[in-house]
Order: structure tokens, then sequence, then C-alpha cells
């Protein structure tokens, strides 16, 4: 049987108290032991314990959301210990608390834990030193992890179908992807500012493969964020790279959206898609794009204001997909705004010849 003050003596948390502090803490202990896997605290619940680890190791858990990928932000082994931030800030548990090890722990409730700080006032300072490391270790693995640029997130579709998956990717206006996984399908589905750029599962039209992967009851997914780069590095990668132009084509057919983006992506352009004037104006805001490509007519917009929701945020100039017969009217409703242009058909062919022509010129 182990010596109470002997064990305590060797917690770092316990050494500047003294013998009388070691005693008067010793009274208020409890002592308990625990299997491997068990969990002792739970993210979320309220927290009246905390817990000093006498023999044993756990790991601390914290989860992006319920039923996601477990994140460990930590280990802690003999001689630490947790369940402190819950006591000194009533807040409910930050994580969760696993044993990974058979474990032996002492507990000290929230009612003695009170006592021993309002008479042993160090121990405050040296939790919050402790705190203060915790916080600098899990920044750094936060960083570490930042620095592969991938943040990621996972899920069961059982529980949280593919729909409320892209309505949370469009709401987050997620930058980059989302992989979907059912037996041995795997589907991709590809963001930009939160708005659905491409759908892939082999060989199927898009369409149907959004179609198809919206029906999976079961399966998983994993969302891949890209973080949007900073400005410094932005500019220090243009600098390195020749710029891309950038496009976005503003539509609301599917078809037409994709033909065009096809086209230009082939050619090396960078393209955007959206259906409406106002997820134009937030992708312009934030990408400021080389050009855009719009339809005449959007859901969205009486008319031609579109172009004015446009000209409030940028000059960018602007290809409006318009047919010989109607190109006269529309000339003449949008004669207000300078560097429109506009195309005697939709083929494919004669916009890429016009727009390749306005991005040498300007
Ligand atoms: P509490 O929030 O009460 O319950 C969960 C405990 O896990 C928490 O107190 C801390 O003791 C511990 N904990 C939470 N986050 C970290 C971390 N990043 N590093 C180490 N321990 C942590």
């Amino acid at each position: 049987m182990f010596q109470v003050s002997e064990v305590l003596r060797k917690v770092p948390f316990f050494q500047s108290l003294g013998k009388d502090g070691i005693d008067f803490i010793i009274e208020r202990l409890k002592f308990k032991p625990f299997e491997a896997n068990e969990t002792i605290c739970q993210a979320g619940d309220p927290g009246d314990k905390m817990y000093i680890i006498i023999n044993g190791n756990v790991k601390v858990v914290v989860q992006a959301d319920p039923g996601g990928e477990e994140n460990i932000v930590a280990q802690l082994k003999t001689g630490d210990y947790f369940g402190e931030m819950s006591l000194l800030t009533g807040e409910p548990r930050s994580a969760s608390v696993v044993t990974t090890e058979p474990s032996e722990m002492f507990i000290l409730n929230k009612s003695d834990f009170d006592v021993i700080i309002e008479r042993f006032p160090s121990i405050s300072l040296s939790m919050s030193k402790i705190m203060s490391q915790r916080l600098r270790d899990t920044n750094q693995k936060a960083a570490q992890r930042g620095s592969a640029d991938v943040a990621r997130i996972s899920g069961d579709l059982s529980q949280k179908p593919l729909e409320e998956v892209m309505k949370a990717c469009e709401k987050d206006s997620l930058n980059g992807r989302v992989m979907i996984k059912n037996g041995e399908q795997v589907g991709e589905l590809l963001y930009a500012r939160g708005e659905l750029q491409k759908v892939v599962l082999g060989d199927y039209p898009e369409d149907q493969a959004l179609d198809m992967m919206l029906n999976w009851q079961e399966g998983r997914f994993m969302i891949e964020q890209r973080p949007i780069q900073v400005q410094e590095k932005a500019k220090a990668a243009a600098a390195a790279a020749p710029e891309q132009p950038c496009l976005l084509i503003v539509n609301n057919s599917m078809v037409v959206q994709k033909l065009l983006q096809r086209a230009f992506e082939s050619m090396g352009y960078e393209v955007y898609t959206v259906e409406t004037a106002a997820k134009a104006s937030k992708m312009i805001r934030s990408l400021e794009p080389h050009l855009i490509i719009s339809d005449t007519k959007l859901p969205d917009a009486e008319g031609v204001s579109f172009l004015k929701t446009y000209r409030e945020i940028s000059q960018t100039p602007v290809v409006l997909l318009t047919e010989a017969s109607g190109k006269d009217q529309i000339r003449t409703a949008t004669s207000d705004y300078s560097d429109i242009h506009f195309t005697n058909s939709q083929e494919v062919g004669e916009v890429v010849k016009i727009v390749e022509s306005i991005l040498k010129n300007g």
C-alpha cells in the first residue's frame, strides 16, 4: 500500500505546499481505481470534481461535432491532474478524459477544492502556470496541423445526411472538399467559398452523381478545409507563380455553367460558378475575379439590376451572354455601365474569344 503523503509530494501541483498543506488536502481526497478505456469525464457535462493521477495514463479528447472524429489534445500521466478548469470557471467540461490503461486517481470535490484554494492561494498560481503551458502545447499542435494546410472534420452519414453536410459547407463558406464513402464507392464534392464547384463519383455525370450520393443513408463523410491564404502568403504565392486569370460565371443554367467552366479550365483559367446575383456579389468581394461572365436574366434580380450589384463592388469587365437579336435592347438598358461586353450567341468558342481579347487588351 502506498504512503499517500509520499505520492502527493511527487505531484508538482502539491510540491509548494509543505507538510501542513499536504495533510490538509489528504483528508479531503478520495481514492478510486479505473479500468482502461473508462471515460472519467465527458466534454459538455457539468464538472464538480478534479482528478490527480497517482498511477496511469489518460487521453484528453475533443470532437469537432457529435459523432465526429476524435482529436487527442493531450496525454496526461502519473503526477498530472485534470478537471480543474470546470472547478475554476464553473463552465462545463472542456474535453473528455479517457483512461488509456488501468489507472488510479485521487478525486477532490468542488467544495473541498474551493476551501483549499482559499487557504493556499499559491495553488491558483501554479495551476494557472500549468494551464498556460497546456494551452501553449495545444496551440503548437494546432499550428503543426495547420501547416499541413488542411483541417479535417468527419462523421457518419447516418447521423448527418449529406444534404445537411452540404448546407453546413455553404453556410461556413467552405474552401476545400467533402469526401463521401459508401462501401466501395468514394465520391467528392469540391467547394470554393461555400459554392459547390464540382461533383465527382466514378464516371457518372455530375447531376446523377450528386443525386446518388444524396440518397446514401450510410457511410462516412470527411470535410477537408483548406484555409484561405492569408494576404502575405497569397502575395508570396502570386509573386512566385505567373498569375492565373480568374473568372466568375454567373448563370442559372447548370449546363451553361459547366460548358463554360470546362472550356476555360482546360485553358488554365481559375473558374468559379454561381447561379444568383446575391451569391455573385459575395464571390466578387472575396475572389476579386479578373472578369465576370453573366447571364442577362438572374432569378433574384429585376432586369439588369444585377449590374448595379456587381458595380457597387468592383469595376471588373463583365461579358453578358446575349443573342444577336436581343443585343441592342440590352446594350441600351446597360448604357449607364462601363466595361460591359456582349456576345452574339452563347457558343463557347465565341465567349472564349471575347474573354481572351478583353483580358489581353486590358
Ligand atoms: P475540465 O474542463 O474541467 O475537464 C476536462 C479537462 O481536460 C480540463 O478540465 C483539463 O484539466 C483537461 N484539459 C482540457 N484541455 C486540455 C489541454 N489542451 N491540455 C491538457 N489538458 C487539458
